[in-house]
């Protein structure tokens, strides 16, 4: 077969857009034109490393391409991808697919706000997006890499093959805080660490139950009712900072647990937090009543490594966060395979070039927007039970 030749953009020049730049070069079903980037900030240097052109609107951008790379801050990702479907085109959304970014007031805080206000504007922020997908020859493909991580792949195969039924799905993603600047403020991110990295282990979760349903009864199990709790550690007044964890958050959560009840009523538990040491922290653990999973996917043990002098291994990458590479650690081969960016890339652009089905789709993802939000209302009720919208 001929490869079709597939013409790329990327939007944002930050950290996302790094990744996305490495795992465009390893697809191999089709041809990748990469265009060149847009953003706010930094595209001129970043187009310059990579060799590509820098341009000075979205506008120009999607003039020249079929798809785009939405790695903008989380507040810019409905306008990026209303744009793009609007002229018709593919786009690829980092997580979270979009969120509520706050009333526009100087003195707005996420602390305070009104988490039913978030819910019901994070909401309609989703139902523009859907409604311009509708319309649109293009369509969403959601960047939720751990619907791709490998094994997470494996676990759908075991549900799919053996007709499993999950009946507890637990997991987590934690490191030791977010590099990014605008992470910090709520008016950016669209809420704290439960929607920043529970969204993760969350929309795997999600993901998993509709595989579920799907291969048993031909439609998905959905989300149904949710009960949370999220804190706000570093910012306690006496909270001992020795420097190890990010302390510096406005107004947002450090630390979340969702508890989510399914609308066959198993259940789904998940953590996530800026409180961790000793490098990222992200597994799914399945118990179905016919095997039990647990999904590594960072760390994990394909390498162990034993460095007794921190300086060996100074030009070494170990593993995401890690705060020392003395000792034993457990570097990861290939960080970028097992947490699923290269894998999740190829089907994407296999999708705009040959049709293949979506399976980190916008219906997912507003599954996973729908759920944090109803978390954050829960949490603000602290921990009473809130219902799922479903869209
Ligand atoms: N899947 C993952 O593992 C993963 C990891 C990190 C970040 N992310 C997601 O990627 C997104 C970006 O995060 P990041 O860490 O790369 O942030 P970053 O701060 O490093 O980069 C953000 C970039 O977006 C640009 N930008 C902001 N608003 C824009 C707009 N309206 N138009 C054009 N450019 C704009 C900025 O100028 C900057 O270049 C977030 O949604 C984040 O949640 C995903």
């Amino acid at each position: 077969m001929n490869k079709k030749t597939v013409r790329a953009g990327i939007v944002g020049a930050g950290f996302s857009a790094s990744f996305h730049f490495e795992a465009i070069k390893k697809v191999y079903g089709t041809n990748v034109d990469l265009k060149g980037v847009h953003a706010l900030e930094g595209a001129e240097a970043y187009a310059q490393q990579r060799g590509i052109t820098a341009y000075d609107t979205l506008e120009r951008l999607l003039e020249d391409v079929d798809i785009v790379h939405c790695c903008t801050t989380a507040s810019a990702h409905e306008s990026v991808a209303i744009a793009a479907l609007q002229h018709d085109k593919y786009v690829i959304v980092e997580k979270p697919l979009t969120g509520y970014f706050g009333d526009g007031s100087d003195d707005f805080n996420g602390d305070t706000c009104s988490k039913e206000t978030a819910q019901s504007s994070a909401m309609a922020s989703v139902e523009r997006m859907l409604e311009a997908e509708k319309k649109s020859q293009g369509c969403i493909l959601y960047a939720e890499n751990w619907v791709y991580a490998p094994s997470i792949q494996k676990e759908r195969e075991i549900i799919e093959k053996t007709g499993a039924q999950i009946l507890w799905i637990h997991g987590e993603e934690a490191h030791s805080g977010s590099h990014a600047r605008t992470y910090a403020q709520w008016k950016y991110s669209g809420g704290g660490v439960m929607i920043g990295k529970g969204c993760h282990p969350l929309t795997a979760a999600l993901y998993l139950k509709r595989v579920e349903g799907k291969a048993r009864d031909g439609k998905p199990i959905r989300p149904k009712a949710i009960t949370a709790r999220t804190h706000a550690l570093t910012r306690m007044p006496n909270f001992r900072d020795e420097g190890h964890i990010r302390s510096d958050y406005f107004d947002i959560d450090d630390f979340s647990v969702m508890h989510v009840v399914f609308e066959d009523g198993t259940i789904a538990t998940i953590f996530a937090s800026d409180i961790i040491l000793g490098g990222i922290h992200n597994w799914l653990e399945v118990a179905a009543n016919n095997h039990r999973t647990v999904c590594n996917i960072n760390p994990n043990t394909a390498m162990k490594a034993y460095n007794p002098i921190e300086a060996n291994f100074n030009d070494i990458y170990v593993v995401e966060k890690t705060g020392t590479k003395q000792g034993w650690s457990n570097p990861s081969p290939d960080e970028d395979w097992f947490t699923g960016y290269p894998q999740e890339i190829e089907a994407f652009y296999r999708t705009v070039a040959y049709g293949d089905p979506v399976e980190s789709d916008s219906s997912l993802a507003a599954d996973c927007i729908s759920t944090t939000y109803s978390a954050y209302v829960s949490a603000e009720r602290s921990g009473a039970e809130v219902q799922i919208k479903a869209l």
